[in-house]
């Protein structure tokens, strides 16, 4: 791979890396020559994610909800590399239902799991990240995966959407406050992406209740769209990449959508 920048021997902790867009995220790292620390709560389907990309790669079982698990990988981060370049807050779930027939708890879940886990990752990973600055990195950085839908409105994703939108304003805030420490925060918007996201929920339906099998489901969404497909996770992980990198060194506290022109039209 030809590239106008590297992560040469940077530590990289990318979360729910077992899937989707933190799989490929952790793929084009190891290409760019990160030294990884992959983490998920699948926690075989993350081993199986670097026994597939090579060797040396480290993985722990973590549920980005649970403290004491983030204390362990920051342990185990620790151990491995005794500092952090790079943390992708990449896990999350969504779940969706008409707004009137979600209870609070599916609203409580969400945030535990996409937004809670991103307020503990930030915050147990500086001393890492700062220790990288002491011993000579340019700048360290903190990606945390957002969605256009914490920007425009999702139907049926209401609580899902006021995740989203908690983690665009955690990031530009830790962004400004950590700002002349060399750490930086940004943020990624992907629009829609065929993954497992969302796949053991409620499948779509139509006006009348109907469920819409998921191929059709899915050409509904590509039409939605002005480029006239789907994302694919290679669409999202570069661009995670360039921020994780030195070439970003001056970004902070910005959002970058990759949607196909979805949130422009
Ligand atoms: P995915 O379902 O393919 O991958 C998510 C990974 O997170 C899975 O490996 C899963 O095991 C893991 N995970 C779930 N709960 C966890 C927990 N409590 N602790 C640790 N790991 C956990 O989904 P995808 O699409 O790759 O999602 C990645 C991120 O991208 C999510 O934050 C999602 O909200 C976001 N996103 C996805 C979009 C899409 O259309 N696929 C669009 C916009 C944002």
């Amino acid at each position: 791979m030809t590239s106008i920048y590297d992560l040469k021997d940077k530590a990289a902790l990318v979360t729910g890396a077992a899937s989707g867009i933190g799989r490929e995220i952790a793929t084009q790292f190891h290409a760019l020559g990160a030294r990884l620390v992959l983490t998920d709560i699948n926690g075989d389907g993350v081993r199986a994610v670097a026994d597939s990309l090579g060797t040396g790669i480290t993985t722990c079982r973590h549920d980005v909800a649970s403290e004491e698990d983030w204390a362990a990988v920051f342990a185990t981060v620790e151990r491995e590399h005794g500092r952090l370049d790079i943390l992708v807050n990449n896990a999350g779930i969504m779940m969706a239902k008409p707004f009137e027939k979600a209870g609070v708890d599916m609203l409580r879940r969400q945030f535990r799991i996409n937004v809670e886990s991103v307020y503990l990752g930030m915050q147990g990973a500086l001393p890492l990240l700062k220790a990288a600055i002491e011993e000579g990195a340019r700048t360290t950085s903190i990606v945390n995966i957002a969605s256009i839908y914490g920007k425009v409105a999702g139907s049926e994703y209401a609580a899902y959407s006021a995740t989203k939108g908690a983690v665009r304003a955690l990031s530009k805030a830790v962004a400004t406050e950590m700002a002349t420490s060399g750490v930086r925060v940004n943020c990624v918007m992907p629009g829609p992406v065929a993954t497992n996201l969302g796949a053991d929920w409620e499948p779509p339906r139509d006006a009348d209740g109907h469920l819409i099998p998921p191929d059709i489901a899915l050409a509904a969404w590509a039409k939605m769209i002005p480029m006239g497909r789907l994302g694919e996770t290679g669409d999202i992980a570069p661009l995670v990449a360039f921020l994780a990198s030195d070439a970003a060194a001056f970004i902070t506290g910005s959002e970058f959508i990759a949607d196909g022109g979805y949130t422009a039209a």
